[in-house]
């Protein structure tokens, strides 16, 4: 198996370096494939995504992908769209152990990953600037055919799709008719729709509610942080960038600057990002027994200093690694 490893910058660096001595506690022994992009490969080489980099992904089976900097739109942003990284999946499950907002938090926000605002194609005017909003059938369809199968496989019943047809009433018109076209291919499972501003609002006050969440690049951007501050903030929010051929698993977070170099970050978020590398590679039992290890440090309180705790990045990862069952 081999997995291309991107630590990128700040805290990326910190968090992949604790999730990767968690990962080595299994017997899996993965070959890794080392890689360099985000601000400081840019400073380095002219380039925040080196072609290089580019090709140890699609050589892997798999990637890890820590933090970028300022260059995440030219990191991150560019890979989900040159691998045609289509569906961006976000889990929010409350951990044991962990203060915060709601400890009793288990649904997932589903993002499509290629368009939307963040094709980036913006342009100054005379009097300020524009930016193009792609939203396009095929990718509509894509993404809501992939919530659809997640939640079924996962024994959801319900598929939420958030939007703002109400005012953008051709882009998300056609996200929302897309929606529940695909939809009608699922006569099992329950489809219903939200605007994001009242879904925003639906995150704070009844959370619980929520199974599956299906919405375009923007807004899963946002919602997705909003849900992580549900479950204790972004220390703990894992994702997973999953295309056809290839997938990218990065945390939710950035390489937060202000904490960088202090070994304070949580490696939480890295180390659930790769229980999800390996439930996608069919290593299920593997990344149960990173869950438990990781389940069992939360609870006995060795945490870092965002949950309350005193350890460093390093030292909670090795917490975790020890309790590892053979
Ligand atoms: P951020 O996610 O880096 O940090 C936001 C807040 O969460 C900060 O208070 C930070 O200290 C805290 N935080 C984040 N991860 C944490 C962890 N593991 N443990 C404890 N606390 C944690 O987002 P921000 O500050 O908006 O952006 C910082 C840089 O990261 C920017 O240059 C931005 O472009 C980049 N970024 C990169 C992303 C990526 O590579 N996918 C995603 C988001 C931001
Ligand atoms: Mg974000």
């Amino acid at each position: 198996m081999k997995i291309a490893v991107i630590p990128g910058d700040g805290i990326g660096k910190e968090v992949m370096e604790a999730a990767l001595h968690v990962l080595k506690g299994l017997d899996l022994d993965p070959e890794f494939l080392y890689a360099e992009a985000g601000d400081e490969c840019l400073e380095k080489t002219g380039t925040a995504l080196p072609d290089e980099t580019i090709e140890i992904i699609g050589e892997a089976d798999s990637t890890l992908f820590g933090a970028a900097g300022e260059s995440a739109a030219d990191v991150i942003v560019k890979l989900r769209r040159e691998f045609d990284l289509f569906a961006n999946l976000r889990p929010v499950k409350s951990l044991p152990g962990v203060p915060c907002l709601y400890p009793d938090l288990d649904f997932v926000i589903v993002r499509e990953n290629t368009e939307d605002l963040y094709v980036g194609d913006e342009e100054f005017t005379a009097d300020g600037a524009v930016a193009r909003r792609v939203i396009t059938r095929s990718a509509s369809r894509r993404i809501s055919r992939f919530a659809f199968d997640y939640a079924k496989r996962e024994g959801w019943s319900r598929v939420t799709a958030v939007h703002k047809a109400n005012v953008l009433k051709k882009t998300d018109g056609v996200f929302r008719e897309e929606f529940y076209r695909v939809a009608s291919d699922y006569p099992e499972m329950e489809a219903e729709d939200y605007y994001v501003d009242a879904t925003a609002m639906y995150l704070i006050t009844q959370p619980q509610e929520f199974q599956v969440l299906v919405t375009t690049n923007l807004f899963g951007d946002i919602l997705s942080d909003e849900a992580a501050g549900l479950i204790g903030g972004l220390g703990l929010a894992p994702s997973a960038n999953i295309g056809e051929k290839n997938a990218i698993f990065e945390p939710v977070h950035g390489s937060a600057p202000q904490i960088a170099g202090k070994n304070i970050a949580n490696p939480t978020a890295m180390i659930l990002t790769t229980t999800l590398m390996l439930k996608h590679l069919n290593k299920t039992q593997e990344a149960q027994k990173i869950q438990k290890a990781l389940e069992k440090t939360l609870e006995e309180g060795l945490v870092t200093p965002d949950l309350g705790g005193s350890l460093g990045t390093m030292e909670m990862a090795a917490e975790i690694a020890k309790r590892i069952e053979g």
